[in-house]
């Protein structure tokens, strides 16, 4: 079969069943269900309860999608998980879902991008099978965020933002040319890295994390953001990044179907569908559930609307995100 495309065959999604709202967080730390509502669209989000990995989740996503794909683990010919918040430092969540899902021993690779991380991971299963180096690509994004955040009110800008959650989608080649993942477009700048990010544990410092990085006013073991700073960034990049997915293949705003943002603030993503003049029915939003999920949270967004019948058959639709690095991406496919 002469490969043109790659197509998702299959999705699925995880998250756990602790649903954590935002007048729970109100009493661990001075915030409101109003202040948060208001600034970033979140209602709730689900946190662990018990201890689970990235790839505990990921697993119940990737069976899922495998299920769904008509797939078994054995055919899985390449894994790539993309997560900011892996189980353990090393080795990497690909390599430890391969032996929980039984997957022969076939390549399997992290990608650590963050909020892009999913399209990332994505694009190089696109680009692997494309080359014919792979038949049945799992792509998961899997996140823990829960355990690693400040929930008082020193880290309560980042704390109400976070949640836990996993999705994941088998990939396969088609020889339909008019049908399957028509291009994806990857950027990254490092020049505001600070402006979003964990520092600790650091492999520069010695101990890698000492008692001090938890404590203090602005402690180095608890992400930290600048929340305007990063939103000025992210309603630039999120339209650039669609636009050029759309004129890479000669369309336009006005073919678009549905646009799958990556879910980090409801304002973000009303603020780009204003500015790019797309209707808000187009747009898929579900953060109201389950806050940020990072890496997570664009495939547990393409569950949803698969499932609710928002994706159909012919459709063009749009995959984008933005997030710390700074990086963002698009994923532009015909359904
Ligand atoms: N509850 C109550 N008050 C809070 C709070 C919370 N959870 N978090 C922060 N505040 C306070 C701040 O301490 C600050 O107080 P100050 O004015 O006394 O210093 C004030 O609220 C800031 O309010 P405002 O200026 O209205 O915040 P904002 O409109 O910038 O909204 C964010 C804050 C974080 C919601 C917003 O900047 C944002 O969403 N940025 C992008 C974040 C993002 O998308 N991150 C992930 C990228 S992938």
């Amino acid at each position: 079969m002469s490969v043109s495309r790659t197509r998702i065959l299959g999705v699925g999604r995880a998250v756990p069943e602790r649903v954590v709202a935002n007048d729970d967080l109100a009493q661990r730390m001075d915030t409101s269900d109003e202040w948060i509502q208001q600034r970033t669209g979140i209602r709730q989000r689900r946190h662990i309860s018990t201890s689970t990995g990235a790839t505990d989740l990921g697993k119940i996503a990737a069976e899922e999608a495998l299920r769904s794909a008509g797939v078994s683990a054995q055919d899985v010919d390449l894994v790539i998980f993309a997560t900011l918040s892996p189980d353990i430092d090393w080795p990497s969540c690909a390599c430890l879902l391969t032996q929980k899902l039984g997957t022969r021993n076939i390549p399997a690779f992290d990608v650590k991008n963050q909020c892009s991380g999913f399209i990332y991971g994505l694009a190089s299963a696109d680009a692997m099978i494309r080359a014919g180096r792979a038949r049945r690509a799992l792509v998961v994004g899997g996140e823990i965020h829960s355990t690693g955040l400040d929930l008082t009110t020193r880290g309560r800008e980042v704390g109400v933002i976070f949640g836990d959650g996993a999705g994941a989608v088998v990939l396969g080649p088609t020889d339909d040319p008019d049908r399957g993942i028509l291009s994806t477009h990857l950027h990254a700048d490092g020049n505001h890295a600070e402006k979003l990010w964990l520092e600790a544990a650091a492999s520069r410092n010695r101990p890698r994390i000492k008692p001090e990085d938890l404590d203090g006013d602005d402690p180095a073991g608890f992400p930290r953001m600048s929340g305007k700073f990063v939103f000025k960034h992210a309603v630039t990049r999120f339209p650039e990044v669609i636009k050029e997915s759309l004129d890479a293949n000669g369309l336009a705003i006005a073919d678009l179907d549905l646009l799958i943002p990556h879910q980090a603030n409801l304002r973000i993503n009303q603020f780009v569908a204003a500015g790019l003049e797309l209707d808000e029915s187009k747009v898929v939003n579900n953060i109201d559930r389950y806050g940020n999920t990072t890496a997570a949270s664009i495939p547990i967004a393409l569950h949803e609307a698969i499932a609710d019948g928002r994706v159909a058959a012919d459709m063009l639709v749009c995959l984008a995100a933005f997030g710390a690095g700074f990086t963002w991406a698009a994923a532009l496919m015909r359904w």
